[in-house]
């Protein structure tokens, strides 16, 4: 049985480290090239399941491993700042598992409680980063393993550190959940596991990457099996791509979507039926936002991905509008139902 990718999706407060996180597991400058340092759209970036194997190191055999691997993450990050709740509520739509980032020194915040209230109605698994423990005061770097640098503090910011895990968990059993320290959690299932990290040293991150990885291939196998079934998407923008005319970066959350492919997705007023002339894929570790020529026009693309699709008619599609592939041979009833879904 073969695995899709799981799509990730990174939600929480403005300024928590979000796209930090993502940054220092890329390795990439994304965050100095946003405006205000706001991030104004979604991007999405794979990776691969090798480079996760590298970053989790002797973590990856104890909390990870499976008989059947997933092929990678692909991350969707999202920004945190209020005015952008569509922006949020589109990626809980796509995600098959998020991380929840929080700053360790503030706590839950607005945007961190609107973040679990979106995933808990769409019933979303999550794992909380609480980000930026190298400014817990007293805090000294001794290793990228968490649960090895957090032992070596003084007593004292030891004890300030489990003081703030538990006023998350405090947080976190007021919006229905049970959670706990990582190191503490005995069922993945029933318990939200907290991973301390920094985004500005990369401690935490294997231990936040291997349970991650851990939950989606230990307790998402049936969702994740690749199907042949019609592909499925979700539009996260519409832009006019330079010499190529309207394009849509999309999602593809199910199946495999072709050149010539005959799309349906929503405008305004109406559905509209497309065919799909070029699909662009962004290179791994690249963000899909930026191009830079970095995308590599292909003639199919198999989900999960993120994915630009260039089309005639994609003028005016909404922005969150799901995308559906019209299989001809199905007839006009299914073209009938699909119009009526998006
Ligand atoms: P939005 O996209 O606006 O929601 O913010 P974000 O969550 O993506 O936060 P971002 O990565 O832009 O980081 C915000 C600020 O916090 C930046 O100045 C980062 O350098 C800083 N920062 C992020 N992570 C850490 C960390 O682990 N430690 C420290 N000391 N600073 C961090
Ligand atoms: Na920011
Ligand atoms: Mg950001």
């Amino acid at each position: 049985m073969e695995l899709r990718q799981p799509v990730v999706v990174v939600l929480g407060h403005a300024d928590s480290g979000k796209t930090s996180l993502l940054d220092k597991i890329r390795g990439t400058a994304v965050q100095a090239r946003e405006v205000g340092g706001i991030t104004q759209h979604i991007g999405a970036s794979f990776f691969p399941i090798d480079t996760i194997k590298e970053v989790t190191g002797p973590l990856y055999d104890r909390l990870a491993k499976s008989e059947t691997p997933i092929p990678g993450l692909l991350v969707i990050d999202t920004p945190g700042h209020e005015v952008f709740a569509n922006l949020r509520m589109r990626g809980g739509s796509a995600a098959d598992i998020a991380i929840v980032v929080a700053d360790v020194n503030k706590g839950f915040e607005a945007q961190t409680i609107e973040s679990i209230e979106i995933l808990k109605k769409r019933r979303v698994p999550f794992v909380v980063a609480l980000n930026k423990v190298d400014r817990v005061t007293g805090w000294r770097p001794f290793s990228r393993f968490i649960s090895e640098e957090a032992k070596k503090q003084s007593a004292d910011v030891q004890t300030m550190l489990d003081e703030k895990i538990y006023t998350v968990v405090g947080s976190l059993s007021r919006l229905g959940f049970p959670s706990e320290a990582f190191w503490r959690v005995k069922d993945f299932t029933k318990e939200i596991a907290i991973v301390p990290v920094s985004a500005r040293t990369g401690v935490g991150i294997p231990e936040l990457l291997a349970v991650l990885v851990g939950l989606t291939q230990q307790f998402m196998g049936k969702r994740l099996e690749r199907h042949e079934g019609a592909a499925r998407g979700l539009v996260l923008e519409i832009n006019e791509e330079p010499g190529l005319g309207p394009s849509a970066n999309i999602i593809l959350l199910d199946g495999t979507l072709k050149q010539g492919d005959s799309i349906i997705v929503a405008k305004r007023d109406s559905a509209v039926q497309t065919r799909v002339k070029a699909l662009l894929l962004p290179k791994p570790l690249d963000e899909m936002r930026d191009p830079r020529d970095k995308f590599k026009p292909v003639s199919e693309v198999t989900a999960a991905a993120g994915l630009k699709v260039t089309s005639p008619d994609l003028e005016g599609v909404l922005a969150g509008s799901p995308l559906y592939v019209f299989d001809k041979a199905k007839g006009e009833d299914e073209l009938e139902r699909l119009r009526s879904i998006v």
